[in-house]
């Protein structure tokens, strides 16, 4: 990142942040923040690079340089959040970053951003950004919003399998990009999104129908031991998962999506 960190203070809502060239995780650390209760919110934790990165249940988030890799704390009561709405905030921040990189892109160009129920934002495709929401056990009313935005990181010389799974907004675009110009985008959407979310906006649960990538195709969801398959019908405004099976349309809450119309998703 540049050294222009002034500006995550004066022109968003962050009250503070901390910056590290390098770190386990940031989630892990903001977790950790979350215990003091002195902690001045929004706060933000951001680094260069992690070493145990973490993504979804027991998945690892490894990202090469130039990723965008942060943390948001927020204090559910600060933006008059009920604990009802909390699992909606990974689908909020979802739509956040859609909106917000969609915002940067060439609008020429046709990228299409979507959001993959219930976390994944995917670009043209591929997944670029993955995002962890945590609860912490301490201090209860607080949240944790774990962002990894593929930006300059390239997967042109990873493995095919995981060039045909992940992308960046580099390898979209040609383009070097100003991470600081990203994160202050999606700091500013977030704000105005989890605003949304707590205003009951219906416009929000509209924009993740929207952009909603599984709909319309044959999705396999693990849930705990078992597999369950049916033709996707979008996102509910609750936030689960709209299936149509043989005996009728059922919403999920929870679960892994590991294919999707025959194409695996699971390995990345
Ligand atoms: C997923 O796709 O399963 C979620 C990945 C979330 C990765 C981000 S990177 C910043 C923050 N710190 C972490 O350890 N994880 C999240």
């Amino acid at each position: 990142m540049s050294a222009n960190f002034a500006r995550l203070t004066t022109e968003t809502f962050l009250a503070d942040f901390e910056h590290y060239a390098e770190i386990g995780s940031t989630n892990d650390r903001a977790l950790q923040l979350c215990t003091e209760e002195s902690l001045f919110t929004p706060y933000l934790v951001l680094a260069d690079r992690q070493t145990s990165g973490r993504g979804r249940g027991s998945n690892r988030w490894w990202s090469s340089d130039g990723a965008l890799l942060f943390s948001l704390i927020i204090e559910a009561a600060e933006f008059g959040l009920p604990e009802s709405r909390w699992p909606l905030v990974s689908l909020t921040a979802g739509v956040a970053v859609c909106q917000g990189v969609a915002s940067l892109l060439p609008s020429d160009r046709g990228h299409e951003l979507g959001l993959k129920w219930p976390n994944d934002v995917w670009l043209n495709g591929r997944k670029a950004c993955g995002i962890l929401v945590e609860v912490p056990p301490t201090l209860r009313g607080r949240l944790v919003i774990g962002i990894g935005l593929n930006v300059n990181n390239s997967f042109t010389s990873a493995s095919k399998e995981l060039q045909s799974l992940a992308t960046s907004l580099h390898d979209e675009t040609d383009a070097n990009w100003d991470r600081d110009s990203v994160l202050l985008v999606l700091l500013r959407q977030l704000e105005d999104d989890l605003k949304s979310l707590a205003a009951d906006d219906v416009r929000l649960p509209e924009r993740w129908q929207t952009l909603s990538v599984l709909t319309g195709r044959d999705v396999t969801l693990e849930v705990g031991q078992q597999h369950v398959s049916g033709r996707c019908l979008g996102i509910a405004t609750d936030g689960g998962l709209r299936l149509q099976r043989a005996d009728g349309e059922r919403n999920f809450y929870g679960g892994t999506v590991k294919s999707f119309s025959g194409k695996p998703t699971d390995a990345f």
